[in-house]
């Protein structure tokens, strides 16, 4: 049989009192460290409440699987992992297989620092977006940028993991994160994060030195935010309430703002380009048609699709919208080549 077992987020003091019977009674203990470290103090405590053998679970030997699976059919094996068991996909992978070669598997959850930390920030659980890890590969932050980008205009906060690599001791720092992503703004451009961005840095949550400090990047920037683990979190609209939980339970450099204002859809900012163009375009055409009576109901379309497409968006029907603009944009486009004019760009 094989046990998923939570430490939790405190060290050897927040495992679940019905896992220490089963600790006890195992044939083999892995401790997992690769999702997060754990304390030399913490191991050698945890080794002492272990009857059985106790292993190390490292990366390759968990995501491959097959000596655990192949002890657990024949004994009682754990696999203790830091926070909630299931906050890796490698352990959900593993019990499925586990499951689908007739081993009995059983769970013992504990708290996840990723479901700590929002609350210890005092921000609201149900308003966070997709969450993403940044590695400190540069081309590899294209991803956790559009994760930002689109979480922050719905309104929701981003959590950032930051990259653990336990065989080389290194935990990327929250300063080359967000630094990283401002060198890909620069690429991109879609006004996701700059230095006047508002984040945050959870470091250590659940440990007795945790940190909670929020703030402008440009502000954050000049922090040292101390041992791991740290996470990042890029916040949207901000209710009342979270800004000001935010100021009471961490330090805030700056007074936490909306980054969601600057944040526009690509539709968005697609139409406050292309309406004023293509209604100055037809008001510069017009004149070009006075005498021409049976051009009027061209005029009369285009100046329609141009309101429609500024309705649409105000409605929230982006789509829709950009259709209206490109129709009104097509029909003013053919009345200037009639003319001999080039079609605005
Ligand atoms: C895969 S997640 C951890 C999943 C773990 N099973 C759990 O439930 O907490 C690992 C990442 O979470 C973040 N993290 C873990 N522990 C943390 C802590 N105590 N405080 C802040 N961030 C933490 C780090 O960014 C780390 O790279």
């Amino acid at each position: 049989m094989l046990w998923f077992v939570g430490l939790g987020i405190s060290g050897s003091k927040s495992i679940p009192v019905e896992a220490l019977e089963v600790l006890s009674k195992a044939d083999i203990v892995y401790l997992e460290q690769f999702t997060s470290p754990i304390g030399k103090s913490d191991m050698l405590k945890i080794k002492k409440m272990t009857k059985g053998e106790f292993k190390q679970g490292k990366r390759w030997l968990v995501e491959d699987g097959n000596e655990i699976l192949k002890y657990a059919k024949t004994k009682r094996v754990v696999l203790l992992s830091y926070g909630d068991p299931y906050i890796a996909t490698t352990h959900i992978e593993l019990r499925t297989r586990a499951i689908q070669e007739k081993i009995k598997t059983y769970s013992i959850h504990a708290s996840s620092s990723l479901t700590s930390m929002i609350g210890e920030c005092g921000l609201h659980f149900y308003k966070v977006g997709r969450i993403a890890t940044i590695m400190s590969e540069m081309k590899s932050l294209t991803t956790p940028y559009y994760v930002i980008y689109k979480n922050t205009i719905e309104g929701n906060h981003t959590v950032l993991l930051l990259e653990y690599n336990q065989d080389k001791d290194f935990f990327m720092d929250p300063k080359d994160a967000l630094m990283g992503l401002i060198e890909t703004e620069k690429g991109q451009k879609r006004n996701v994060i700059d230095l006047t961005t508002h984040a945050i840095v959870a470091s250590r949550i659940g440990f007795k030195d945790q940190s909670i400090i929020s703030g402008k990047i440009s502000s954050l920037k000049k922090i040292d935010f101390g041992k791991p683990p740290h996470t990042i979190i890029i916040t949207g609209r901000l209710h009342f309430t979270e800004s000001d939980a935010l100021k009471i339970l961490g330090k805030c450099l700056d007074e936490p703002h909306d980054n969601s204002e600057k944040t526009k859809k690509i539709s968005i900012q697609m139409m406050k380009k292309y309406v004023p163009m293509v209604r100055e375009a037809l008001e510069e055409i017009t004149p070009y048609y006075k005498d021409q009576k049976e051009f009027k109901v061209i005029l009369e379309n285009a100046e329609l699709y141009i309101q429609d497409a500024e309705k649409f968006l105000e409605d929230g029907q982006d789509e829709v919208a950009i259709l209206s603009i490109g129709y009104a944009d097509g029909l003013v486009d053919a009345l200037r080549l009639a003319k001999g004019l080039e079609p605005k760009m």
